[in-house]
C-alpha cells in the first residue's frame, strides 16, 4: 500500500481507537499524539504500528483494556524529550547515545502519570524490560491496587508488538541490516523465548505475517 495513504489511515485508526477513552483521556491522548507527530515522522507512525498492533493482538486475547492501547500507542512518548540529533541519528550510536536514549521509558512513564494515564504509564514502563539488555535498572511498582502480572504481561505484549514492527522497520538489530520475512519470524522467537507459545499462535492467526 502506498505509504501516505497507509500513514493516514493509521492515524484515523488511531483516533478512532482512542475514540472509546473518557472524555479528560481522550484529551490527554490526542495531545500526546500531537507532541509525537511534531517530533517527527519516524517515531509518530512507529508509535502509532506499536499502538495499532498492540490493539488487535488485545482483541484477540479478549483482554479489551483501554490502559494497554494507550500503553502501546504512547509507549514511546518519552522520546519528544530526546534530542533529535539522537534520535533521528542513522550511524552508529555511541554508549553515551544509548544512555540518553534509555531515558526515554521513565521519561514516558513520568509524563503518563501527570496526564491521568497511570495505569498505561505501569503497562508501557516494561516495554524494553524483556530485552537484552533490559532497561530501565528499575520498574517503578504500580498502584497497589493493580495484578502485577496482569500489568507486566500488557507491558510484555506492548514489548512483542515494539519488537515486532523493529525488526519490520530495520530500525534495530543492528541498524542497516534488512531481514526477510522468514528471518524476522526466526528473530522473533529467539529474542522472545519466553512468548513463543503466543508467538506461534498470533503467525498462525495472520496477525503475525
Ligand atoms: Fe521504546
Ligand atoms: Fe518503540
Amino acid at each position: 500500500m502506498e505509504s501516505a495513504l497507509y500513514d493516514s489511515m493509521l492515524k484515523d485508526e488511531a483516533y478512532a481507537m482512542i475514540d472509546v477513552l473518557p472524555k479528560d483521556q481522550w484529551m490527554a491522548v490526542s495531545a500526546l499524539f500531537q507532541k509525537l507527530e511534531a517530533k517527527g515522522t519516524r517515531v509518530f507512525y512507529h508509535s502509532l504500528r506499536v499502538g495499532s498492533l498492540v490493539g488487535i493482538i488485545d482483541r484477540f486475547l479478549g483482554i479489551e483494556s483501554d490502559d494497554l492501547l494507550a500503553g502501546g500507542y504512547l509507549h514511546d512518548v518519552g522520546k519528544v524529550k530526546i534530542p533529535l540529533r539522537i534520535l533521528e541519528k542513522t550511524g552508529t550510536w555511541t554508549n553515551n547515545d544509548r544512555t540518553i536514549m534509555k531515558r526515554h521509558v521513565l521519561t514516558g512513564y513520568r509524563m503518563l502519570k501527570e496526564c491521568g494515564l497511570a495505569d498505561a504509564a505501569d503497562i508501557m514502563v516494561f516495554h524494553h524490560w524483556f530485552q537484552i539488555p533490559r532497561y530501565p535498572r528499575r520498574i517503578p511498582k504500580p498502584d497497589y491496587s493493580h495484578n502485577l502480572n496482569r500489568v507486566r504481561f500488557c507491558g510484555r505484549i506492548v514489548a512483542l508488538a515494539d519488537c515486532y514492527d523493529a525488526l519490520h522497520r530495520n530500525n534495530a538489530w543492528p541498524e542497516g541490516i534488512v531481514l526477510d520475512s522468514s528471518q524476522i519470524r526466526n528473530k522473533m522467537f529467539a529474542l522472545n523465548l519466553d512468548q513463543s507459545q503466543l508467538i506461534g499462535k498470533l503467525y498462525n492467526a495472520g496477525i503475525f505475517v
